[in-house]
């Protein structure tokens, strides 16, 4: 077996999780349960010993047990009274016992699954309800920025299946969400966009989300033409695709990894340009991107200990923003650095980074203006040519004046 059993959490970890798992025996690990933890974040409690702070911990509670015991009935209607969460309850019967799906009806659970339906009903029944807990939290955000964030996770959804199944990849919407990504910010400010990404229940999809924002600004705030702005975006939407086949249980457990969780996590970018050459369509710079991100000038980097030139200005750019974001985020296992804070860690990775690069994200995301604006973002100049795409150093290249009315990013 590749990976380790799966690290599930204990429930009462301070941290948000995506679904709960109410199980007979709080040990045993029933095959929905192993599923669902490929997709979402998940602990499990027992049902005698399930409480108001487990339910208040997860976004979605499923229950998986016989229910014979009516004390365990009783101690889960108070945990589903307590904070009114019967519609983010699913009882999924156990083999044919139909006393369980009764005691379920009994006490309101919102949705029953008979014992006979696929799992995928299960993970789809936790989907609904996740996407919901979304919609409320982003309630109150412009349309635009609410719409670019279900499309995008749309498409991660979309990208999940072609590569399971070796299958073309959603160009046509990578395309769409990379310009969407674009107008939201334009729209609302990169530090608006940031607060509402953060809103998802899915640290992989904030983090990509986080991170082609940052791409976007930062292209933009360099001049970098249309072109190149949208590789970068779409390079970094894709950049970490190859998490998609580590289990979420490493990928935000709450504690320390073990040497071998450590090492699955490194897998990824070589799992995922795999991946994206095996699936059709992906351009070789948005590959390079996803295997190289993680390199490092001075050579200490992964997978493949490139350095100097081995790694082109795309990659350098995109392992800044992809870093610099790593730190703002709050995850399970610790807390969001400040904008400064983040910085002067980054300033510490001497010889890592690109010198001139790093300089002149540091001046865009201190800039005290900088995340608020609106429309109208960038330098008064832009790159003449396509830098990223013909491996040129964007702050190697002469720069001529944004035309008039001429809207370089539509
Ligand atoms: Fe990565
Ligand atoms: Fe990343």
């Amino acid at each position: 077996m590749l990976f380790p059993a799966l690290p599930l959490r204990e429930v009462g970890a301070k941290v948000m999780i995506d679904v709960l798992f109410v199980l007979d025996d709080k040990t045993e690990t029933p095959a929905i349960v192993t599923r669902a933890a490929a997709m979402f974040s998940v602990a499990r409690v027992s049902a005698s010993g399930i409480g108001p702070e487990h339910v208040s911990s997860a976004r979605v509670m499923v229950v998986h047990a016989a229910l014979r015991n009516l004390h365990d009935v009783a101690r889960i209607e108070d945990a589903c009274d307590e904070l009114r969460r019967r519609d983010d309850c699913v009882y999924v019967a156990k083999g044919s016992e139909r006393a369980g799906i009764v005691q379920a009806e009994s006490v309101g659970i919102g949705r029953v699954i008979a014992a006979h339906q696929p799992l995928e009903d299960v993970l789809a029944a936790i989907q609904c309800i996740l996407n919901r807990d979304l919609a409320n939290r982003l309630d109150g955000y412009p349309e635009q920025v609410i719409e670019t964030i279900n499309t995008t996770g749309t498409l991660f959804q979309q990208v999940a299946a072609a590569m399971r199944e070796d299958g073309p990849l959603p160009l046509r919407l990578l395309s769409d969400s990379s310009r969407n990504i674009g107008a939201a910010i334009e729209c609302v400010g990169l530090v608006e966009w940031i607060n509402a990404v953060e809103m998802h229940h899915s640290q992989t999809c904030r983090h990509v989300l986080m991170v082609a924002g940052y791409a976007d600004a930062f292209a933009r705030s360099l001049g970098l033409s249309a072109s190149d702005t949208l590789l970068f975006t779409k390079a970094s939407l894709l950049h970490d695709v190859g998490k998609l086949f580590i289990p979420i249980g490493i990928l935000e457990k709450a504690g320390p990894l073990s040497e071998q969780e450590r090492r699955a996590i490194m897998t990824h970018p070589l799992r995922g340009a795999k991946a994206l050459r095996k699936g059709s369509g992906a351009q070789p710079l948005v590959i390079a991107a996803a295997r190289s991100h993680h390199e490092y000038l001075d050579g200490t980097g992964y997978p493949d200990g490139l350095a100097g030139g081995q790694i082109c200005p795309l990659v350098r750019m995109l392992t800044i923003v992809d870093i610099y974001s790593a730190l703002r985020e709050t995850r399970a296992y610790k807390a969001g650095m400040t904008p400064r804070l983040a910085i002067t860690e980054m300033a510490g990775m001497k010889g890592k980074l690109d010198p001139r690069l790093f300089a002149a994200f540091r001046d865009m995301v201190l800039n005290p203006v900088f995340g608020s604006q609106r429309s109208s973002r960038g330098p008064e100049t832009r790159l003449a040519n396509d830098c990223l795409l013909n491996g040129i150093h964007p702050l190697d290249r002469e720069t001529r004046p944004l035309e008039v009315g001429h809207r370089a990013f539509g």
